[in-house]
């Protein structure tokens, strides 16, 4: 049954009235899931931060000033994934067409190494490269998005771009109901790893429209405002943080933390028909899966197939599975290991990963690896930030602590929470990450290398103009719902908000199974996919994507998904 794209509209418009919420009494804000401007939008993660890129916009600032001052804004109002404790990944493409990304992905500290999370049978210890002090990678998001703005702001002053952030961190903000729910889950965990100095420890639980202040965050805010990048990496906040390692049995020393740089690096880019893809290189895996993905559907003609049905979802599972196969083994930091990019992209090499695909049956995944189970958490939080400007700049920009609250350490003194990045390496050959990932001697740790990643900040042009700027956060269904979205509007029909509410489904080669949001894929597919030989596993959702369309008549369209009540549109 071919599903038509007004019907799968219709259903996301109820879906989307059914979550719109009144804004409580004293919360300040709404989230608008939904915005079209004229001139310029921002969708991020949370409706202060929007409104912060907006004001910046409005005041003739370009999409790096708003990206910047956006995500030291969810570094304060988001704070179970915003953050200058973690790292980011950021492409840019400028009006006249220029495309840049910039890395600023967590590295591994100079005391790593390959075997820090195994014991001495050589077996994983549980916990330890995502809790705590020792899951930490040195943090890059305030070089990077110092450097971004050093090479590409707009001209409004660096110290105007942080200070929202440092008014919401010293005033205080009121939390969603969403925020309240992490902190009030998360509250042992803060217990456990930090000293009592912690304003998101509460006795009572927190609720919709409590306050929060954070006044040491506001101080190394103030401190980045004054001494730039040594407002961070030396200086007070660096002391801070080796402190805390110190306190904690964590590794970071300072010099760990001066040595940090950001690197730029030139974008993956693929055509699929008419269009270009413009996206990471490693340290993300994203890239690379996402253009692998395009151009294998570009043999297959899927819109004749249809939105969601058994051919389509078969084919599209069926290519997931070899391009993630191709991530366990082949990814990894550039730097460190010799990705075969090219090798990976080449039509003839895509032509072939595909000899074997049967059309009526599923290909078994490769032996599924000992203790291959997904543990995939059900709350994705990373923080994406898609952004146009005036002058039709573009930057998809994603950050992470990795899961929520990173370590669930919290600087003592410097008030921000660091991540637990170093769980995103292979710790052991074949053996799943919390996300279920496997990986191999691509992504093993070493000092100073970066983690694999799977954000996939992307950007899209149709006939050479900019066409789409998306991204999320989900950790390894990131990837195949960047795709998922693409094909929904350029293959499916589907206008914006259809297509990034639409409900996704996953493959990511081990586990062998396909993740697919409840009430997606009618059962009949389902049947239909079974007999092929696919299972499935549900899940509430998977990656929440933030997006911006240029429409024809060069109207942006800005979305973000229902998934994260807070994710919020606004432009003018
Ligand atoms: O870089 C990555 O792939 C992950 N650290 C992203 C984590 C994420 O999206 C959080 N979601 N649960």
């Amino acid at each position: 049954m071919k599903i038509s794209p007004i019907f799968i509209s219709l259903i996301a418009t109820s879906l989307l009235i059914f979550s719109c919420r009144q804004e409580p009494a004293g919360l300040g804000y709404t989230a608008s899931k939904s915005a079209t401007g004229s001139t310029a939008m921002v969708v991020s993660p949370h409706p202060l931060a929007s409104e912060v890129g907006r004001q910046i916009l409005q005041k003739g600032g370009n999409a790096i000033d708003a990206a910047v001052a956006v995500q030291f804004a969810i570094a304060v109002v988001y704070p179970r994934a915003g953050n200058i404790g973690g790292g980011g990944l950021l492409v840019l493409r400028q009006a006249e067409g220029e495309t840049v990304t910039l890395d600023y992905r967590e590295k591994a500290p100079a005391a790593a190494t390959r075997d820090m999370y195994l014991d001495s049978l050589d077996n994983i210890v549980p916990g330890l490269s995502t809790d705590g002090h020792l899951a930490v990678g040195v943090p890059g998001t305030v070089a990077g998005l110092i450097a971004a703005y050093d090479r590409y702001g707009g001209g409004l002053p660096f110290a105007e771009l942080i200070q929202p952030a440092i008014d919401f961190a010293e005033k205080g903000f009121r939390v969603s109901i969403t925020e309240a729910e992490r902190l009030n889950t998360y509250q042992d965990a803060f217990r456990q790893y930090n000293t009592d100095d912690n304003p998101f420890v509460k006795d009572t639980p927190w609720q919709e429209g409590d306050l929060l202040r954070q006044p040491n965050l506001a101080k190394t805010l103030i401190r980045i405002r004054d001494e730039g990048r040594m407002g961070f990496y030396g200086g007070q906040t660096a002391d801070y943080i080796v402190a805390e390692m110190k306190r904690g049995g964590g590794i970071i020393t300072l010099d760990d933390l001066s040595d940090y740089q950001p690197t730029w690096r030139l974008p993956v880019t693929g055509t699929y028909k008419n269009y270009r893809i413009i996206t990471m290189p490693p340290p993300s895996s994203g890239g690379i899966a996402l253009v692998q993905l395009m151009k294998i559907m570009e043999s297959y003609p899927l819109a004749s197939m249809g939105f969601q049905t058994a051919a389509s979802t078969h084919l599209m599972t069926e290519a997931e599975r070899r391009v993630y196969a191709d991530r366990a083994e082949h990814l990894g930091d550039m730097d460190f290991f010799p990705v075969p990019v090219d090798s990976l992209l080449k039509k003839q090499y895509l032509n072939s990963r595909m000899a074997d695909f049967n059309p009526e049956a599923a290909t078994p995944s490769a032996k599924i690896l000992a203790g291959a189970i997904a543990n995939t958490p059900e709350h994705f939080e990373t923080t994406h930030t898609s952004v146009v400007d005036a002058q039709g700049n573009a930057v998809s920009v994603t950050t992470t602590l990795n899961g929520n609250f990173g370590s669930k350490v919290l600087v003592h003194g410097a008030g921000f929470f660091l991540n637990n990045e170093m769980d995103d390496f292979s710790a052991k050959p074949g053996v799943p990450n919390q996300f279920g990932l496997v990986g191999a001697e691509a992504n093993a740790i070493a000092p100073g290398k970066r983690m694999l990643s799977s954000m996939t900040p992307t950007i899209v042009e149709k006939d050479g103009r900019l066409f789409l700027v998306l991204g999320a956060p989900g950790g390894s269904t990131i990837i195949t719902a960047v795709f998922q979205v693409i094909l929904n509007v350029t293959e499916f029909g589907m206008d914006l908000e259809s297509a990034v509410n639409a409900g996704r489904f996953h493959h990511q080669w081990l586990p062998d199974q396909v993740m697919v949001e409840k009430g997606t894929l009618s059962p009949e597919v389902r049947q239909a996919l079974e007999k092929m030989g696919h299972t499935f596993r549900e899940v509430e959702r998977m990656a929440v994507i933030k997006a911006i369309q240029r429409l024809p008549d060069g109207t942006l369209q800005g979305v973000g998904d229902r998934r994260n009540p807070d994710d919020d549109a606004r432009g003018y």
